[in-house]
């Protein structure tokens, strides 16, 4: 991603360097708050109505009311992506559970939810990341909404993955992928995580806490739509050791080949077949999706 060149504080436009919250939002105060990320191609922000329904379930799950209806919300991030004049971009739109004085107390708020949009410039992984894949480490971690009502959330306390995503980097890999205390792998820092073996797709499943991947979505329903068998289930280190290959997903990086996970190479350490159909089955989605898409 990138910085944004327009905000929208509840509707109203802002160039970054002059928007401002209160110190007494409690998405600065408690990270309490959820947001979402989109990918807008020719000025269309890409699975529009996906995105709305997980952020509004985001919100139900943390019992943050929404501060308008959901087609006002829907028709505020359509007009954001009008209102920067950019055609390929990023769309990051946040609700926080909005300002009040410090404390948990939730009946004590002062504001209705805060609605926050970013618009900027779209800055995917340079084109030889994906001819050549990239590496990426194991991490051991768990989130805020691991194991709770939460679960499954895009709530704004990344920290778990901001520390895994800085281990990544001192090692040079692009990514961390979470690691769960039975040794499954979950899912990356900010991305959903697929591998082949022996010609089956292998993905952890939602009811192991991943974040429901819009992207994650596509390409299961891309994979299926072709006949390749797919499994919902968490890899192991025994599936790692036999991959063919492996792949990140995500809005931002669409279908990313991974090469290496930590010093271990994935089958034969070049991005495989399989991963590069995917990724074209999914940009063929995406290119249709942005054809017919109507507001
Ligand atoms: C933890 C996590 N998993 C998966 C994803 C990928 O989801 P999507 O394909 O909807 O962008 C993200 C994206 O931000 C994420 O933060």
């Amino acid at each position: 991603m990138s910085r944004p060149t327009l905000v929208l504080i509840d509707g109203v436009a802002f160039a970054p360097e002059e928007a401002r919250i209160s110190v007494l939002d409690r998405g600065f105060l408690y990270g309490d708050g959820v947001f979402e990320t989109l990918r807008v191609y020719r000025g269309v922000p890409f699975a529009l109505d996906e995105h709305l329904d997980r952020w509004l379930s985001s919100a139900a799950r943390l019992e943050i009311a929404l501060p308008l209806p959901r087609e006002a919300l829907r028709r505020e991030l359509i007009e954001a992506v009008r209102r920067s004049g950019l055609e390929e971009a990023f769309l990051r739109a946040m609700l926080t559970r909005g300002e009040g004085p410090l404390g948990l107390d939730v009946s004590t708020l002062e504001t209705p939810a805060r609605r926050v949009v970013f618009v900027g410039p779209v800055q995917p992984p340079p084109p030889e990341a994906y001819a050549r894949g990239v590496g990426v480490v194991l991490y051991r971690g768990v989130r805020p909404t691991d194991g709770n009502v939460a679960e499954g959330a895009k709530v704004t306390n990344y920290v778990v993955a901001v520390l895994a995503t800085t281990q990544a980097r001192r090692a040079g890999a692009h990514e961390a992928l979470l690691v769960d205390a039975r040794d499954r792998i979950l899912e990356g820092a900010s991305s959903s995580f697929f591998l082949v073996r022996d010609g089956v797709l292998i993905t952890a499943p939602e009811s192991a806490g991943v974040l429901a991947g819009i992207t994650r979505a596509h390409v299961l329903s891309a994979a299926r739509a072709a006949g390749l068998p797919c499994e919902e289930r968490a890899p192991g280190p025994e599936d790692l050791a036999a991959a063919d290959e492996a792949f990140l997903t995500s809005t931002i990086r669409e279908v990313l080949p991974v090469v290496r996970v930590g010093d271990q190479v994935v089958g034969a350490g070049v991005p495989g077949a399989v991963t590069r159909r995917l990724a074209s089955a999914h940009a063929v989605q995406v290119s249709r999706y942005i054809d017919e898409f109507s507001d």
